[in-house]
């Protein structure tokens, strides 16, 4: 476990997953990937050829070629012929070849200086590699942290300028791995403004497949992560390997596969408008990747992906604490809300049982509409009947905490702080906006709008009683242009994550007890970047149960259930204009965070009480959905009518099942359960079924529902 070096091996050992790199004369060679090897010795010897058109850095060894071996960092010019992992403008060209100098082993994890990194731990080894260019004097600094109790390796680099000329680094990618030729499959979580995390799985091929953002975010179309896996590979069988950014800007990630069909992966920033000027004795940390192996298939690699964000990545305060169920006023009332109103959503939800009141869009400024007053962060005392403080009290006397939400990084054009700030937004000077959603975002790449919305938001959070925040984004980033010349602006995308990196974790730290939710027009941002400082999401703006099922799907693939807010809303539903029964619209929910946002003062009585018992079980199955291990028996993929989801905790089972639509003259399906103990006896809640653990694992469960389309089935067993 940990790290070692044996001769010019190095072996980087997590619980099951291991990498060796190979020190061939100063080149650094990824030798394995994959299962853990143990104490085995691996012995030295590298693979050589003679290939037609392979740069050779040694003319008496025409067998070496960089483009054949397999490598973690990619250099162009000499030859190495696939996509470079750093490129460094070095006055007339950019030619560097990092031959490795030193090495050490650090004991625990270390953090990456002013992006989201995993909590510091102990229980870890980093091991450090220095590689240095003598032409160019460059050193690059490559660090693996392999961890004791998860099949995680983390890694990224930092390179640093020993020289004495400024160098302009046009790429510098996190982490980089070369594979060894075989069938492979890549999965990736695309989709679109409410269908996020859609899951796409493709063979890969010769040649180059990428996914990307430019968007100043992560963006709803993508997401920071690829999974390579074996061809075939299925929930239970097969190898397959993740690779994740802890970054919320623009992001690369990228597969080739080479003419000898051997694969390259690549993850870190995205180049397009991102240089950065190195100083002498100045130096540039990438943000961190996470690597995670399993070879039992894709549920295991979710699970080991899961827990380790869960427990690793997330506030510690919130990784093991129960999320309130809430009721979200948006859907309910959009912007046309009085004080009244609130106040009979609160007393219904309170009676229904919820526990969190969050008030959304709409509470400040001249805000009745969403073309206005982004950037005026004080309270409208008229719309809202009187001071903030009071409704929070109001609300607190019903016994429900209160949430409230904010959209810090925007400003409106018809605002105050537009009027007074004119040159806070992200701009090129003498060209016009473009505007989306009629808002403008904040230049958060300079330091007095950091400092500016560090104040507001700490008197905001100092001065009231607030549970929660919502903190929501709603435009992507255009017009870059506010640096004085060209290449500070190609450095101002980058700098805006600093800065938002700086701004949240200062208000997260100061305000351990508020429980913040990201949003970026639903699931725009959905990363491990902005997880390690908000430890809830609102995954998508589309509240359609049956809509959800596959983004609730493809975020189960790295991110833990806790993470992911999930909320029952009216029907016909107001994204997709689906008529769903209220129960199979609880079922979905009860899949993550359950919440309601939806008018509860219009429903009828009956729909009423049933809420209330949705909420009062969901409080019992709480602990299974948000801490249990999830298993997928059924995925929404192209030809699926049905979803079925299963989570274990302790002595509890728990099976959701979804039929899309209704089928005449088939037979129901049959689930066969996971992860049980085959002699161990399973009672049915709330009826006095029992089975043998062998029974609902081999034999199964015919599932049985009333004919209609969206109809489910929630199963809750407990061991005897
Ligand atoms: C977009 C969010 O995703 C919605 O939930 C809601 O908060 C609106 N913004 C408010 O403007």
């Amino acid at each position: 476990m940990g790290i070692r070096k044996e001769e010019n091996l190095y072996y980087i050992e997590a619980k099951q997953f291991s990498m060796i790199l190979e020190n061939r004369e100063g080149y650094l060679l990824l030798k394995h990937i994959g299962k853990k090897i143990g104490s085995y010795h691996f012995s030295n010897s590298i693979y050589e050829r003679d290939h037609a058109f392979s740069g050779n850095p040694d003319p008496n060894i025409r067998t070496f070629s960089l483009d054949t071996q397999r490598q973690v960092i990619g250099l162009h010019g000499l030859g190495d012929f696939r996509k470079p992992s750093l490129v460094v403008e070095c006055g007339n060209h950019s030619v560097t070849e990092f031959k490795l100098v030193a090495d050490r082993i650090i004991s625990g994890s270390l953090e990456v200086e002013g992006l989201p990194s995993p909590y510091v731990t102990d229980k870890a080894e980093t091991l450090e590699l220095v590689l240095e260019d003598v032409v160019t004097k460059l050193r690059l600094y490559l660090y693996y942290t392999a961890y004791e109790d998860y099949d995680t390796i983390t890694s990224f680099n930092r390179l640093e300028n020993v020289g004495s000329d400024q160098v302009v680094i046009h790429r510098q990618l996190s982490t980089m791995l070369d594979l060894p030729k075989s069938n492979y499959e890549l999965l990736t979580f695309q989709g679109a403004y409410a269908r996020e995390k859609t899951v796409r799985r493709q063979k890969v091929s010769q040649g180059i497949f990428s996914i990307a953002s430019n968007r100043g975010a992560s963006g709803h179309a993508q997401t920071p992560a690829l999974i390579l896996c074996q061809e075939g590979s299925q929930e239970d069988s097969g190898e397959a390997l993740a690779l994740q950014l802890m970054y919320s800007g623009n992001f690369q990630a990228f597969i080739q596969e080479n003419q000898l069909g051997e694969v390259r992966l690549g993850i870190g920033i995205n180049d397009d408008n991102f240089s950065w000027e190195l100083q002498p004795q100045s130096s540039f940390s990438s943000p961190l990747a996470l690597i995670t192996y399993s070879n039992q298939g894709l549920t295991q690699l979710s699970q080991e992906s899961q827990v380790f964000v869960r427990d690793e990545i997330m506030s510690p305060v919130y990784a093991h604490q129960e999320r309130p169920v809430l009721i979200n006023n948006w859907e309910a009332t959009y912007f046309d809300f009085t004080k009244d109103k609130l106040l009979e959503l609160a007393d219904d939800a309170a009676q229904l049982g919820i526990e969190l009141f969050v008030l959304d869009d709409g509470w400040f400024g001249n805000r009745f509409d969403d073309n206005r007053s982004l950037g005026d962060w004080v309270v409208n005392e008229e719309k809202l009947g009187g001071t903030l403080a009071n409704l929070i009290d109001e609300v607190h006397a019903k016994g429900l905490k209160f949430g409230l939400w904010v959209e810090p990084e925007m400003i409106s054009e018809n605002s105050d702080l537009y009027r007074q700030h004119p040159d806070w937004c992200i701009q090129v000077p003498n060209r016009s906006h473009t505007y989306s959603r009629n808002q403008l975002v904040l230049n958060l790449a300079n330091k007095e709008v950091v400092a500016y919305l560090k104040t507001t938001f700490d008197t905001l959070l100092a001065n009231h009683d607030i549970d929660y925040i919502k903190w929501d984004m709603n435009r992507n980033i255009t017009n870059i242009g506010n640096g004085s010349y060209y290449l500070e602006t190609q450095m101002q995308s980058h700098r805006y994550m600093l800065g938002l990196y700086e701004l949240v974790s200062y208000l997260t730290e100061s305000y351990p007890h508020v429980l913040f939710e990201s949003c970026a027009g639903g699931g725009g941002r959905n990363d491990l970047g902005m997880m390690r400082y908000f430890p809830q999401v609102w995954a998508s703006d589309n509240t359609d149960a049956i809509a959800r099922l596959p983004i609730q799907y493809g975020s189960s693939y790295l991110y833990p259930t806790i993470s992911m807010g999930a909320h029952v809303s009216a029907s016909p539903n107001h994204q997709m204009g689906r008529t769903t029964p209220l129960d199979t619209r609880g079922h979905v929910a009860m899949m993550g965070n359950l919440g309601y946002e939806l008018d509860l003062t219009s429903l009828s009585q009956s729909e009423k009480e049933l809420i209330k018992a949705q909420v009062s079980h969901y409080k019992q199955l709480r602990p299974i959905v948000q801490f249990g291990q999830h298993y997928r028996l059924i995925n929404p993929d192209e030809v699926s009518n049905e979803v079925a989801v299963q989570f274990n905790y302790q002595d509890n089972v728990l099976v959701t099942y979804v039929r899309i639509q209704s089928q005449i003259e088939t037979m129901e399906t049959t689930l066969k359960l996971k992860d049980l103990e085959e002699g161990r006896l399973y009672q049915l809640v709330g009826s006095g079924q029992v089975y043998s653990g062998a029974e609902l694992i081999y034999a199964g469960l015919t599932m049985s529902l009333v004919q209609g389309d969206y109809i489910s089935q929630q199963l809750h067993f407990q061991a005897l």
